[in-house]
């Protein structure tokens, strides 16, 4: 099992403060933003859809702090059955649309379980409105 940076067990640890008591599968994140590491957890909700991933948790946790730039990012998701595919441990579509809006390209994202990625190889073309003003 791919140990991945020292973000990923930040990421594994910050997993136990899930509320998934629907899904029973509980995802943890880490990014680290201008120095400081942000952690996030999932957070479900009885009307299922509003349910809101762990790295989408950590990110905004990040932004709300003043960041605007993310350099890293790690997922961990604690629940996933050992010898499953690794399809099951990476992050939605959702999350990373909502990285390239706070990252570059570059960015390191470090998926607990299969290995590292940028951020380009796991979303090769985001939608960015050209009059975005960070
Ligand atoms: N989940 C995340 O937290 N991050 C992802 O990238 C994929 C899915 C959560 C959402 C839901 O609470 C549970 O995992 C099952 O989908």
């Amino acid at each position: 099992m791919a140990q991945g940076s020292p973000l990923s067990a930040i990421a594994r640890a910050a997993a136990s403060g899930a509320y998934a008591p629907y899904s029973r599968f509980r995802v943890g994140a880490a990014v680290e933003a201008g120095g400081k590491i942000y952690t996030g957890c999932n957070v479900e909700n009885a009307s299922y859809g509003l349910a809101i991933c762990a790295e989408r948790v950590a990110i905004f946790a990040a932004i709300a702090d003043g960041a605007r730039l993310i350099d890293a990012i790690a997922v961990a998701c604690i629940d996933a059955p050992p010898a499953g595919p690794a399809s099951g441990l990476m992050p939605c579509g959702a999350c990373r649309q909502v990285m390239a809006e706070f990252a570059d390209a570059a960015l390191p994202v470090y998926v607990d379980g299969v290995g590292k990625f940028t951020l380009s190889e796991l979303f090769p073309l985001p939608f960015i409105l050209p009059s975005a003003d960070h």
